[in-house]
């Protein structure tokens, strides 16, 4: 981005202040083979202002462009194609990583202003699915992605814990359900009510009646619903609370869809205020006609509230209690109507704000091809999950390093973080075929791949006895074999804004990846440790390589041990 600009700034002078410099800089490209240089610039529409042909411009321009910067410019036709002096940008670019460490890379566009991201958000009384992983993983990494530019994240876990089906619970409790069995083993049991709920309403329908009843009574807060609930409500957080310690992911806020019960009042009487509330089969609706979607249902004819409802009070409160300057919301694919329902109403209530909430959606994760549900039963334990994962890291550290100190704690990063990157490294729209063999995989494209290549990296700097604050040595080498690694290196801002601007961090995952590859096959043709005048320059370079990976595994979530 730095040359970029350096680049816009000479042609700006070149072409007598014709053109802006942020419009040169927009032109500015980046050639797909980096055989046809490092930057490129098309004469195209420099031809309309100078009535010339862009090919003759192109000629003009390349002799006029005069930087120690650039080596070298070709023209290909109407192009100019420009190559960086790689021992000067080289030596900038490692020297600037090594001044900012942790620092480098970020982008100074937020502010310090709010955002708010709603992430993970499970159901209680049910078990955290894999189909929660992904709220969980993605909304955590954009939660450092949005903060390294510049944002202050407010990461919130609106917990499931309100809604119909806690009548239902209730109902299948009273049934068949045993407080020590309960006890024992809270959600399974907890779950096979709920399952077995469903089941036999198929032939018994009193029984969604029976629900239903319960459901108000809970509502209306009756003593017994309300302690039931309550012990549902608290043996689901224990759980929960032990896989989110697994993957070392806090949160500023528990406020879950009860913490809204007592704000719903308002949200009704606004509603009412402005006109908006209409009737429709005795239940309190808003109309979206002219925003072509579904009317949004307000309250039920019983005067039961619904999960919209409690977005809009939901909604309102991180508004006023936050001041958002961006509200996110990291919910799957299959919720996308309700979040145009919800921007469409808050919209119609008047709120320039609601222009600021994103839905950001993901696709499924898939089991054979077909959607987990928690419903039948078919669900995958994402604490399992997790668990399995770390005792096979475990194993492998026995088979190829049984002498690594710290063995547990290593090999829970790595177990963790095979599951994190496999959820990460695809666009998030992307359905997931849920693999295990695949996330454990430790070559290819996987998050240990890069731990690895991290803790090698972190292994050569130890074997040479590094310290970061060693200054880069001027004999060094020329560059050309480590172009690919320090040309990576530049790029990790453009990494991180791409992931901002598309709320993507798999756009981080594969940058990272790259230059995971890129260091490898480096690392395959350079002794680095071979004594000589390049070697601090070289070491310097794997110094800066080590912070890459290590901030972009953060920004992902993922923790990096020095040594696996
Ligand atoms: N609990 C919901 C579910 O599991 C997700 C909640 C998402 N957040 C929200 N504000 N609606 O489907």
């Amino acid at each position: 981005m730095k040359y970029k600009q350096e680049l816009a700034e000479i042609l700006f002078e070149v072409l007598g202040h014709e053109m802006q410099v942020k419009e040169l800089e927009m032109l500015i490209e980046k050639p797909k083979n980096q055989l046809h240089g490092d930057l490129a610039f098309p004469c195209f529409s420099l031809a309309k202002v100078k009535r010339k042909s862009p090919n003759i411009i192109a000629q003009e321009l390349s002799v006029k462009i005069q930087s120690p910067t650039f080596e070298k410019i070709e023209v290909v036709g109407a192009y100019l194609n420009i190559f960086l002096n790689k021992k000067l940008v080289s030596e900038d670019t490692v020297a600037e990583i090594i001044k900012q460490k942790d620092k480098y890379g970020a982008l100074d566009i937020g502010n310090n202003r709010p955002v708010t991201i709603d992430l993970s958000s499970p159901n209680i009384a049910k078990p955290f699915s894999m189909g929660h992983l992904r709220s969980t993983v993605i909304g955590n990494s954009l939660a450092f992605i949005v903060e390294k530019c510049g944002y202050k994240p407010i990461r919130i876990n609106h917990i499931g814990d309100w809604g119909t089906q806690f009548g239902k619970l209730i109902t299948a409790y009273k049934l068949w359900g045993e407080e020590e069995r309960v006890k024992q083993n809270p959600i399974k049991e907890l779950l096979t009510l709920y399952v077995k709920f469903h089941d036999e309403a198929e032939s018994d329908p009193s029984l969604v009646e029976q629900g239903r009843t319960w459901f108000k009574k809970l509502e209306d807060g009756d003593e017994e619903a309300i302690s039931l609930w309550q012990w549902f409500r608290d043996e689901s957080l224990k759980e929960f609370s032990r896989i989110y310690e697994l993957m070392n992911i806090h949160f500023d806020s528990f406020a879950g869809e009860a913490f809204y019960n007592d704000k719903m009042d308002r949200v009704v009487q606004l509603l009412e205020e402005k006109q908006l509330l209409i009737e429709s089969d005795q239940a309190q609706v808003v109309e979206l006609t002219d925003e072509g979607l579904p009317l949004c249902l307000i309250k039920k004819s019983d005067g039961a509230t619904l999960y919209a409802t409690r977005d809009l009070a939901a909604a309102l409160y991180r508004k006023e209690n936050y001041d958002f300057d961006l509200s996110l919301y990291v919910v799957g694919n299959e919720q996308s109507l309700h979040f145009k329902q919800l921007i469409a109403v808050l919209e119609k209530m008047g709120y320039a704000w609601a222009k600021n909430m994103v839905h950001i959606p993901f696709g499924m994760m898939l089991k054979d091809g077909k959607k987990m549900s928690t419903r039948k039963g078919k669900v995958v334990l994402l604490e399992e999950v997790l668990n399995e994962s770390i005792s096979m890291a475990r194993h492998n550290i026995e088979e190829k390093n049984p002498n690594l100190t710290n063995k547990d704690a290593v090999a829970k990063k790595v177990g963790v973080g095979a599951v994190m990157f496999h959820d990460l490294k695809n666009f998030r729209m992307n359905d997931i075929e849920f693999s295990l063999e695949e996330m454990l995989r430790f070559e290819g494209e996987t998050g240990p791949y890069v731990q690895y290549t991290y803790a090698r990296a972190c292994s050569i700097l130890r074997k040479a006895n590094w310290q970061i604050d060693h200054v880069v040595q001027t004999s060094s080498p020329s560059w050309e074999k480590e172009w690919k690694v320090v040309s990576l290196l530049m790029e990790f801002t453009n990494a991180i804004k791409r992931a901002f601007e598309q709320f993507d961090p798999s756009q981080i995952a594969k940058y990272i990846v790259d230059l995971a590859q890129a260091f490898n096959k480096y690392y395959g043709e350079v002794k680095i440790l071979e004594n000589g005048a390049e070697q601090q320059a070289r070491l310097a370079l794997v110094s800066s390589v080590t912070i890459v990976l290590k901030e972009g595994l953060r920004l992902l979530g993922i923790e990096a041990p020095e040594e696996m």
